[in-house]
C-alpha cells in the first residue's frame, strides 16, 4: 500500500491521497513558517498528552517514556539549530510527529491517539498566550514604575493642564503623570481578566466531537496549569473568543501608550519645550544637523495601526465560521503573534523612553503656568465663596479676561484697586490665591491636583508596585 502523500514530502495523510499537492499549494497552505513559534508549547502539550494516555492505560508507562524523551529530544535539537522542519512538514504539529516517528520508529506513531490538530493547536496557542500574557504583565508594572519614578521627583513641579489642548488649568506634574499609571492598571488588570478565559483546557475534545478513547481531559489540564476544561468538545475547538479579548485589552494598552507618546512628543518641541530628550532615546536628522527628533514615541504612536488592525482581523476571520475547525483560523497566528510583539517591545521602548530619555524643564514648565490665564476659574471659585452666585461670577470673569487681553497683561497684573471695580467684595487675598501654585493646592477635593492629595496618591502606589 502507498504511504500517504503530501507536497514535497511522503506520509501526511492518509492513503486515500494519491497525488501530491501543488507546490504553490503547499506553500499556500503551510503555516510552519510562523506556527514553529508555538514548539515549546507543542512539546508541552505533547508530553502530557503521551503521559495522561500511559496514566489511562491506552499506551504502555515504557512506551510514554519513549515519547517523552523523544519530545525532549526534538526540543534539544531545536535549542541547537538541529531541528528545522521545511514547507513539507505543513505545520508544527507535523513536523514534531513526524520527527518523532523518525527518531522512534513505529511508537511515535501513537502519540496522537485521541487527540486531533484541532484541540492541539488551541492548547498550544492558549498555552503561548498565557505566558505572554504573564510577561506583558510584567513590562506594564516596569512602565507604571518608570511613571511613579518621574512623579515621585516632580511631586513640587507645575505643568499646564489643558482641556482641547488650550490651556485649562494648571496641575501638579505627578499628578498628570499618575494619571497614565491609572490607566496602565486598569491595562493590567484587563490582562489578567482575558488570562482566565485564556487558562481553559480544549485538548481532549479531540477533532470536534470528542473520542472514544478512554482518556482523561483533567488529567492534561492539571499537567498544562489550565484552570479548567471546556465543558463542551464543539467550543472547544471553535473558540477563538480569546484571541480578540486580548487583542483588545492590547489595543488599549497600546492607545493608552500611544496617548502619552503624543504628550511627549508635544513636550519636546521647541513651542512647547517641558521637556529635554537625552540622546539616549532620540534621533538626528541625516540632513538637518540642529534636529533631535522624538522617534521613539512616534514609533509608538505609529505602530498602533499594527495593533488595532490585527483586532479587526481577527473579528472578521471569526464571524462567519460555522462549527467546528475551519482552517480560517490558521489566519490567528501571525495576528496574536505580531499584537504580542509589538506591545511587548513599545512597552519596553515607552519604559525606557520614561526611565532615561526624557528629562522635565521644571523652569519652563513654571514659567508656562505663570503666563496664561489658567487662574482664571479660581477667581470664579473666590467670588462664589464671598456669595457670588458661580454664573454670576463666570460671567464677570470674563469680562475682566477680555480686559486683559485688550491691555496685554495677566490677572495677576491687576491691582487691587482695579480688582475692587470688577466686584467690591474682593479682597487683596485674592492676589494670593491667584499664584499657580496656590491654584493647585486649592484643588483639594477627593482624585484633585493639590500636593497633599498627590502626596497621598504616590505613597499609595509606592506601595502597590513595591510589590511587583
Ligand atoms: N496549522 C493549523 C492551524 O494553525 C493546525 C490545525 C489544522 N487542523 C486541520 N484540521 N487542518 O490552525
Amino acid at each position: 500500500m502507498a504511504a500517504g502523500v503530501t507536497g514535497g514530502g511522503s506520509g501526511t495523510w492518509s492513503d486515500r491521497f494519491e497525488e501530491g499537492l501543488h507546490p504553490a499549494i503547499e506553500r499556500f497552505n503551510a503555516s510552519i513558517g510562523f506556527d514553529i513559534t508555538l514548539l515549546q508549547e507543542d512539546l508541552d502539550g505533547s508530553i502530557a498528552h503521551a503521559r495522561m494516555l500511559a496514566e489511562c492505560g491506552v499506551i504502555s508507562d515504557e512506551e510514554a517514556g519513549q515519547l517523552c524523551a523523544g519530545l525532549e529530544q526534538i526540543r534539544s535539537e531545536a535549542a541547537s539549530g538541529n531541528f528545522q522542519p521545511g514547507l513539507a512538514d505543513e505545520d508544527v504539529h507535523f513536523a514534531v510527529e513526524r520527527r518523532l516517528i523518525a527518531l522512534l520508529g513505529p511508537v511515535g506513531k501513537k502519540l496522537h491517539t485521541g487527540r486531533s490538530r484541532n484541540d492541539q493547536v488551541g492548547t498550544d496557542l492558549r498555552l503561548w498566550l498565557r505566558r505572554r500574557i504573564d510577561a506583558l504583565e510584567q513590562a506594564v508594572v516596569r512602565c507604571q514604575h518608570a511613571l511613579l519614578t518621574q512623579a515621585d521627583r516632580h511631586r513640587e513641579t507645575l505643568i499646564p493642564g489643558y482641556t482641547h489642548l488650550q490651556r485649562a488649568q494648571p496641575l501638579c506634574l505627578a499628578h498628570h503623570l499618575l494619571a497614565y499609571v491609572e490607566m496602565l492598571e486598569r491595562d493590567r488588570e484587563r490582562l489578567r481578566d482575558v488570562r482566565v478565559r485564556v487558562n481553559i483546557s480544549p485538548l481532549g475534545a479531540a477533532a470536534l466531537a470528542g473520542t472514544p478513547v478512554p482518556i482523561n481531559r483533567r488529567s492534561t489540564a492539571t499537567a498544562l496549569g489550565f484552570e479548567r476544561v471546556y465543558a463542551n468538545s464543539l467550543d472547544a475547538v471553535s473558540d477563538r473568543d480569546f484571541t480578540v479579548e486580548f487583542s483588545a485589552a492590547a489595543a488599549l494598552v497600546m492607545a493608552h501608550l500611544s496617548r502619552l507618546a503624543e504628550e511627549v512628543i508635544f513636550w519636546a518641541s521647541e513651542e512647547c519645550g517641558f521637556v529635554r530628550l537625552t540622546d539616549r532615546c532620540a534621533t538626528g536628522s541625516s540632513l538637518m544637523p540642529q534636529k533631535k527628533n522624538p522617534d521613539v514615541p512616534e514609533l509608538v504612536r505609529g505602530k498602533c495601526g499594527r495593533v488595532f488592525g490585527h483586532l479587526q482581523g481577527l473579528l472578521t476571520m471569526i464571524k462567519g465560521l460555522p462549527l467546528a475547525y475551519n482552517k480560517d483560523f490558521q489566519e490567528d497566528k501571525e495576528a496574536l503573534f505580531d499584537v504580542v510583539r509589538t506591545t511587548s517591545d513599545c512597552l519596553e521602548a515607552m519604559a525606557i523612553l520614561l526611565e532615561e530619555g526624557v528629562e522635565f524643564r521644571p523652569e519652563r514648565l513654571e514659567q508656562a503656568v505663570a503666563s496664561d490665564f489658567s487662574n482664571a476659574t479660581d477667581v470664579a471659585d473666590y467670588l462664589v465663596t464671598r456669595g457670588v452666585p458661580f454664573r454670576e461670577a463666570y460671567q464677570l470673569v470674563g469680562a475682566v479676561v477680555k480686559r486683559c487681553l485688550q491691555d496685554g497683561v495677566l490677572l495677576r497684573d491687576l491691582s487691587l484697586e482695579q480688582w475692587q471695580q470688577f466686584h467690591p467684595v474682593i479682597e487683596a487675598d485674592l492676589l494670593e490665591a491667584l499664584v499657580p501654585r496656590r491654584v493647585v493646592a486649592a484643588r483639594l477635593s477627593e482624585g484633585g491636583t493639590a500636593f497633599v492629595r498627590v502626596e497621598e496618591q504616590l505613597a499609595l502606589w509606592s506601595e502597590r508596585l513595591s510589590t511587583k
